[in-house]
C-alpha cells in the first residue's frame, strides 16, 4: 500500500490506471447460521477485495446474505471459515477485546434505524465514539464535522427534534468522528423518503470524492447503487458479479436477472 497508489485513486484521475490499494479483502469466506439440523448457508466461498476510497453497493434479493456480508466485513461478526483482512489486519487473528477495539476505532456503521441515543444531543452523540474509546471529544472536530453534513447549527437539539434525514446525517457524522478506514451502511436510506435518501447518498458520495473515505453500503434500492462507482452482486451467499461505474437501469437489470423482482422471491 503505497502513498502513490491512495493518492492516485483519492483523485480519481488515475483510477483504472493502477490497481488501487485494498482496504477490505474477503478471501473465501463462509458463514453458517444454526447447527447440524437447520444448518443455514448465509455466505458460500466468497471472495472480493473492496478498494481504498471507493464507494461499493452490495446488492442482492432478500436472504442473499447481504448483511451477513457487511457483518462480516466490519467484524460485527465472524466468519465460519474463510478470512477477513481490514485495513492490514487479518481479523481472524484478534480477540474479542481487540476486535471491539478495532470496531471502535477503524470502523464507523450506519444503519437503517439511526439508532441515536434520544436522551443526548447531537454534539453528544456525535462525541459518544471518541468518549467509548477513552478519548475526550474534541469540540472543534465535532462542530467539524457536524458542519460537514450540514448540521452546523444542530448542535444542541435532541434527535427527536430532528427529521429522519437529518437524523441520519447525525449517525453519519458519528460514524465519521474516529476518522474510521471504512463507512458501513445497512440500507442507510432504507428509511427514508426518496428525496431526503438522495442528499443522505450525495453526501456519502462527497466523503467519497473529497475526503477519500472508503464507503460499503447494502441496498436493495438501484438508484441508492447508483450512487456508487461498484456494485457487488450477492445471491445464494455467492458473489454473482460486478458491475463498475453503475447506472440505475443497468443495475435494475442485473436485479431482475438475479430474481429480485421475479415471482420466484
Ligand atoms: N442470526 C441468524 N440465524 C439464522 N439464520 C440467519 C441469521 N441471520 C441471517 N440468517 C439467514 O442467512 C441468510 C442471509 O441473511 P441476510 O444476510 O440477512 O440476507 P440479506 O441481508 O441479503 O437479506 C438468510 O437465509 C437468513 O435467513
Ligand atoms: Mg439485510
Amino acid at each position: 500500500m503505497t502513498d502513490l497508489l491512495e493518492d492516485a485513486d483519492f483523485r480519481g484521475g488515475a483510477r483504472g490506471a493502477l490497481r488501487p490499494a485494498e482496504v477490505v479483502r474477503l478471501e473465501s469466506v463462509r458463514k453458517v447460521y444454526g447447527g447440524s439440523k437447520n444448518a443455514v448457508v448465509a455466505l458460500d466461498e466468497v471472495s472480493v477485495g473492496l478498494r481504498q476510497g471507493g464507494f461499493t453497493a452490495v446488492m442482492g434479493p432478500s436472504g442473499s446474505g447481504k448483511s451477513t456480508f457487511l457483518q462480516c466485513a466490519a467484524g460485527l461478526d465472524r466468519p465460519t471459515s474463510g478470512s477477513v483482512v481490514l485495513d492490514g489486519v487479518d481479523l481472524g487473528s484478534l480477540g474479542e477485546r481487540e476486535l471491539t477495539r478495532l470496531r471502535r476505532e477503524r470502523i464507523g456503521f450506519v444503519f437503517q434505524a439511526f439508532n441515536l441515543l434520544p436522551a443526548l444531543s447531537v454534539r453528544e452523540n456525535v462525541g459518544l465514539p471518541l468518549r467509548l474509546a477513552g478519548r475526550r471529544p474534541d469540540r472543534s472536530a465535532v462542530e467539524e464535522v457536524l458542519e460537514r453534513v450540514g448540521l452546523g447549527g444542530r448542535l444542541g437539539s435532541r434527535p427527536g427534534e430532528l427529521s429522519g434525514g437529518q437524523q441520519q446525517r447525525v449517525a453519519i457524522a458519528r460514524a465519521l468522528i474516529t476518522r474510521p478506514a471504512v463507512l458501513f451502511g445497512d440500507e442507510p436510506t432504507g428509511a427514508l423518503d426518496t428525496a431526503t435518501a438522495r442528499e443522505v447518498l450525495a453526501l456519502l458520495r462527497e466523503t467519497v470524492e473529497e475526503r477519500g473515505q472508503t464507503v460499503v453500503m447494502v441496498t436493495h434500492d438501484p438508484v441508492a447503487a447508483a450512487h456508487a462507482d461498484r456494485v457487488v452482486f450477492l445471491a445464494d451467499g455467492r458473489v454473482a458479479g460486478t458491475l463498475e461505474r453503475p447506472t440505475v437501469d443497468r443495475v435494475a437489470e442485473r436485479m431482475t436477472r438475479l430474481g429480485a423482482n421475479g415471482a420466484g422471491r
